[in-house]
């Protein structure tokens, strides 16, 4: 299969020619219009903030929805593979960041997929991390009756492949239920066996490290940090995607099936559908599919942030609505080679609908004052799901300020900080957690023609959520808030009609009959700490 037939409309931008590296594509905006070199690029939002919060004296506003851009659902990288659902994790190479003549801004950034295709079983996918250089112009045109079209495009530069200590690839396939891989130095890391080319084709037995990858963080040595959730462990890469080193989290968060420790997250192989642990949901420990999925680190490098997606089963997991205690794990990596725990808390995920389900959390970011981003939204609502209309998809603000810290104290083994209904014990107090930026605003999201509810049309938010990356805007007004822009990446579930796994071999359509392209939004932010002060004085 020749490559090039298959990946997106070649483009030699000038903007775009300091990141041509080795090959590259342009994925995005079918439209072709007005935003080009001649026209400047401006602040695209109004001065009136839309929403705010102060949490713990430290005041945000939301300014609106700047940018909008999509990548082709059927887009690959250079191994041959549909590029998919790369939306589940992203980290800002911030020193990249920069400002064009012309006002637009471009910088590169690293993105991450999950197991690959997996909505008809599991697969032998080697997970990898994407870089990618990232353009956008912010002048959409906000007034108009016409919708702006797509001010935001990725381009495509490269990929790493993550294998074990060994230099043997990494696989995706659900763990098995009993049993782990061995290497010196390691934890017991999660396994899979499987038989043949772990695609349904012919070959011989084999074991590999599994991996579901689900949070991304790049340091100062340009080696990647992952949080996955078959572990659910936090793993560190060399930069040319060797594993490094793999954290176990505190015996409290092992899941446990007949009391031993079980990784499987009972998703069975494609190829062997009934493949499922017995008991389906571990004892204890996380649930299943509801490991490390966010991961983020001080901006100091000092420490990193691993946050479970939902409660844990011994303390009110994996009923939707009980599941909403979870946790948070610091680590002081100031030696990378030997993290310690720091610091753990819970965090009470926030309720939606009229069943006060928890709206489970996908994705973390520290902020320099210590509190945290949050991206926490329901399932199974947007683009891609039966029905189309949200409830809640936020980016939130965690303080855990005067929050009890868990560390060591709740860590047991089969150690519950709540009951089995999801209401915490009397004596932790959990982080202080503040409403802030609503993804859902029709009102906003008009400005690009999206919309949250309504026609299942390709301008309908995906359902899925689940990253975020943050990034100076540098206004030249030195007394103004700095503003910031937030993005967030969706997971397309790797759904197409002309997908590609195991390098370019393996054919698949998806059931579904979808086409769902990535889409990626940035929202203006402003962090106010002359608001916050005036905020504190009021007190
Ligand atoms: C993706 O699909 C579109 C629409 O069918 C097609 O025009 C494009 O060439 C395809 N791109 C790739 C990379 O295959
Ligand atoms: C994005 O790509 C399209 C098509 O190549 C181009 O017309 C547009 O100017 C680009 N926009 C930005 C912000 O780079
Ligand atoms: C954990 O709790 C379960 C159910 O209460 C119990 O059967 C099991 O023995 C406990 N395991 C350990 C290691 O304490
Ligand atoms: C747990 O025990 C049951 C009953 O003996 C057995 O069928 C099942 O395979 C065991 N599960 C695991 C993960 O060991
Ligand atoms: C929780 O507090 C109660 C009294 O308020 C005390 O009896 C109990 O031992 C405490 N439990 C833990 C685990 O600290
Ligand atoms: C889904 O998997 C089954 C095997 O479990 C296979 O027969 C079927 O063709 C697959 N469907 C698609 C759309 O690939």
């Amino acid at each position: 299969m020749d490559p090039d037939r298959r990946v997106a409309r070649l483009q030699l931008s000038h903007h775009l020619i300091y990141y041509l590296i080795s090959f590259s594509v342009v994925l995005s905006a079918s439209w072709a219009g007005a935003i080009g070199p001649s026209k400047q690029c401006g602040r695209a939002v109004g001065n009136a903030p839309i929403s705010q919060t102060t949490c713990s004296g430290q005041r945000y506003d939301y300014y609106g929805l700047a940018a909008y851009g999509t990548v082709p659902s059927n887009a690959t990288d250079r191994y041959g593979d549909t590029l998919g659902g790369f939306g589940s994790a992203v980290f800002f190479d911030q020193s990249s960041w920069n400002k064009g003549q012309d006002g637009s801004y471009h910088g590169m950034i690293w993105a991450m997929p999950d197991r690959g295709w997996n909505t008809n079983g599991t697969l032998n996918y080697q997970s990898r991390i994407h870089k990618f250089s990232i353009h956008l112009c912010l002048a959409p045109d906000a007034s108009g009756s016409h919708p702006s079209p797509p001010n935001m495009n990725l381009t495509y530069l490269d990929s790493v492949l993550l294998t074990g200590p060994d230099g043997v690839p990494t696989t995706s396939l659900d763990a098995d239920a009993t049993g782990f891989i061995s290497y010196d130095g390691f934890p017991p890391l999660p396994r899979a066996t499987y038989d043949g080319d772990g695609f349904g084709g012919p070959g011989l037995t084999n074991v590999r490290i599994t991996l579901d990858c689900e949070g991304l963080v790049v340091d100062s040595d340009g080696a990647f940090w992952i949080s996955d959730e078959y572990g659910p462990y936090i793993y560190r890469f060399s930069k040319y995607g060797k594993m490094l080193l793999a954290i176990a989290p505190p015996p409290a968060f092992r899941p446990l099936r007949n009391g031993t420790v079980s990784f499987s997250g009972a998703e069975p192989p494609m190829f062997e559908p009934d493949r499922f642990p017995r008991p389906l949901d571990p004892t204890a420990g996380r649930a299943n599919n509801q490991g490390l999925e966010g991961l983020t680190i001080s901006p100091d490098g000092r420490f990193l942030y691993a946050m479970m997606q939902s409660a844990m089963n011994q303390e009110g997991g994996p009923k939707k609505k009980t599941r909403r205690q979870t946790r948070i794990l610091e680590y002081d990596i100031s030696d990378k080679n030997s993290p310690t725990l720091s610091h753990e808390f819970v965090v009470t995920l926030p309720p939606y609908g009229d069943e006060s389900k928890a709206a489970v959390q996908s994705e973390i970011h520290r902020l320099s004052n210590g509190q945290l981003l949050i991206l926490a939204r329901d399932s199974g609502f947007g683009r891609g799901a039966d029905e189309t209309e949200s409830k809640y998809r936020h980016v939130d603000v965690i303080s855990t300020t005067g929050a009890t810290n868990l560390a060591g104290k709740w860590d047991s083994t089969n150690g519950s900080i709540a009951n089995a209904k999801g209401i915490l014990d009397p004596n932790i107090t959990a982080a202080t957690y503040c409403p802030f930026l609503d993804f859902n605003l029709n009102s906003e999201l008009k400005k690009f023609g999206l919309h949250n509810g309504g026609p299942k049309d390709d301008r309908l938010l995906n359902e899925k959520w689940e990253s975020l990356a943050l990034v100076p805007l540098g206004q030249e007004d030195s007394n103004a808030n700095p503003e910031y822009l937030l993005f967030s990446f969706s997971d397309n579930d790797f759904i197409t009609q002309e997908g590609y796994q195991n390098s370019g071999r393996f054919r698949y359509s998806d059931k579904s009959g979808e086409d769902i392209d990535t889409q990626i939004l940035a929202f203006l932010v402003s962090h106010g700490q002359h608001a916050a002060a005036m905020h504190n004085a009021e007190l």
